[in-house]
């Protein structure tokens, strides 16, 4: 499993710098004051590195872009990256700069002059995200990753700050790998056994199997498994780092490991991409590990819904009626609207179980999210203005998209059904929202609650400012900063 690279930071060393192998990366803000760092690199290039930052190519970049200089005569190093950041930078920016180090870095490792930048934990922060790749699958070389050292005037404060940020990026790491796993390895129960192996962090795991699950009466969720030869589960994570006895923040998400549509059969092309609808419950895995390594003072609980869609001679069929451990009755008209069918009994489950303070399910719920938002913002529906402006505000906070959607009556009145209590479909129009109204039905009225369809954004096909092309682990950022600003002292 791919580890985010262990960072070391350091005083700043200037002798070190005529002989150090590998990259080096050095801050320039061209209305500033060049440091020391920079001025040495300067001198031992005989003037290359000043020349560079006043070509015009240079005042062409933006804040936390980058310019390389390769193998440059008087130092030993491979290239010498400078990275335009002004000194006032704020945390994107300098995430940014940071991130540009972690693409370029490899097998010779990088020397990162931060110096006294005030954002120097966020910009090793954005060079530890991005220097991700999942090559587990790759036979013959593999990309070697040397090590990472960042030189700064206060090695101890960068170092405390940075290390629950490192933390935060192990969650992601996390979740990338499980979103980017195929289906034939991340079955139900390698995903559980993933899940399992967290209790080293001092998470409580359990692992509801189906037997439990059918005396519990999640017949919604068991429906949407009983075509495959994987076993369907709950997975509960419980991280008890607030007072003993205070409730909870549950968070739930869909662990669809493959969504072929079921007998409601999905088109052959783009299918393979449905190996990431186990992305909500990748996402709440990823920010249980984080708040476990970071050891937050706060209580929350994950619950996952793991099951696999598949078109079987057992498996559910369109017109089936089942019953939720609500005792809500469903008609499934389609059994590729399967996720809002796990997480109806796994959000039902979280509140009868764990009375939690508040609520947030994610979901690749719907394809109708990706038409209306695209890739750049998760939708987010909401019973609850408070929890949902201080979920966007902790989104925004950390840079990632999320819009709110709206809900209502009207649109939840279209889920009735003729023979059950509702249909699983609301027809196309509107498909996200009919889909959040689905969920609302199995969250109790005064229960603050938060859906986020993350169908756009768990997965993307060309490179983020934070990750390569793939998985993104979009969420784990932000739920972490929800449950550090609101639960945490
Ligand atoms: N997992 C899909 C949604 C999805 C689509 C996720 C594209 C990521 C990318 C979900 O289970 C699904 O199939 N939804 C259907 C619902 C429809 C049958 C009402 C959809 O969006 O087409
Ligand atoms: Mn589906
Ligand atoms: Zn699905």
């Amino acid at each position: 499993m791919p580890q985010p690279l262990p960072i070391q930071f350091q005083a700043v060393d200037l002798e070190a710098l005529a002989a150090a192998k590998g990259r080096i990366a050095v801050l320039a803000d061209p209305d500033q004051p060049p440091s020391l760092g920079f001025k040495r690199l300067d001198r031992l290039t005989k003037g290359a590195i000043a020349r560079a930052v006043g070509s015009e190519a240079f005042g062409k970049l933006k804040p936390g872009e980058a310019m390389d200089l390769a193998w440059p005569a008087g130092l030993a190093a491979e290239a010498v990256q400078i990275l335009r950041l002004p000194k006032k930078a704020d945390q994107t920016q300098a995430r940014k700069a940071g991130a540009a180090v972690g693409r370029s870095h490899g097998a010779g490792g990088s020397l990162l002059l931060a110096e006294g930048h005030a954002r120097a934990a966020d910009i090793a922060f954005g060079l530890a995200m991005r220097a991700y790749d999942f090559d587990t699958h790759k036979t013959g070389e593999k990309t070697a990753r040397g090590p990472v050292m960042v030189m700064v005037t206060n090695p101890e404060a960068v170092g405390r700050a940075a290390a629950p940020m490192a933390a935060v990026a192990e969650g992601v790491f996390f979740t990338r790998d499980l979103v980017n796993e195929p289906a034939n390895v991340l079955t139900t129960d390698d995903f559980a056994a993933r899940l399992a192996a967290m209790q080293e962090l001092g998470l409580e795991v359990e692992i509801l199997e189906e037997a439990q699950l059918a005396k519990l009466g999640m017949g919604a969720l068991l429906g949407v498994g009983q075509g495959s030869e994987s076993p369907s589960k709950v997975v509960v994570m419980q991280w008890q780092g607030g007072e003993t006895g205070e409730a909870p923040f549950a968070l739930v998400g869909k662990g669809v490991v493959f969504d072929t549509g079921g007998i409601s059969i999905k088109p052959a092309a783009g299918m393979e991409e449905m190996t990431m609808d186990m992305g909500g419950a990748g996402v709440v895995a990823g920010v249980m590990r984080a708040l476990a390594l970071r050891k937050a003072k706060a209580n929350v609980v994950g619950l996952v819904g793991l099951v696999e869609n598949m078109p079987d001679g057992r498996a559910q069929r369109p017109g089936d009626v089942v019953k939720s451990m609500k005792g809500d009755t469903i008609e499934v008209i389609n059994t590729d609207a399967e996720g809002r069918l796990v997480l109806a009994d796994v959000l039902w489950y979280a509140q009868d179980r764990f009375k939690p303070t508040g609520m947030i399910n994610l979901a690749t719920l719907t394809g109708a999210i990706i038409v209306a938002l695209g890739h750049e913002n998760t939708g987010v529906f909401s019973n609850n203005d408070d929890l949902c402006n201080a979920f966007l505000a902790a989104a925004k906070a950390e840079g990632e998209g999320a819009w709110r959607m709206p809900m209502g009556d009207a649109y939840d009145a279209k889920l009735k059904s003729r023979i059950a209590d509702m249909m699983n479909v609301g027809g196309r129009d509107g498909g996200a929202i009919t889909a959040a109204q689905f969920l609302q039905r199995f969250v109790k009225p005064d229960m603050p609650w938060c859906h986020l369809d993350i169908a756009g954004t768990a997965l993307l096909k060309s490179d983020s400012m934070l990750a390569p092309k793939g998985a993104t682990g979009w969420g784990v950022m932000a739920l972490d900063r929800l449950i550090r600003d609101r639960f945490e002292r």
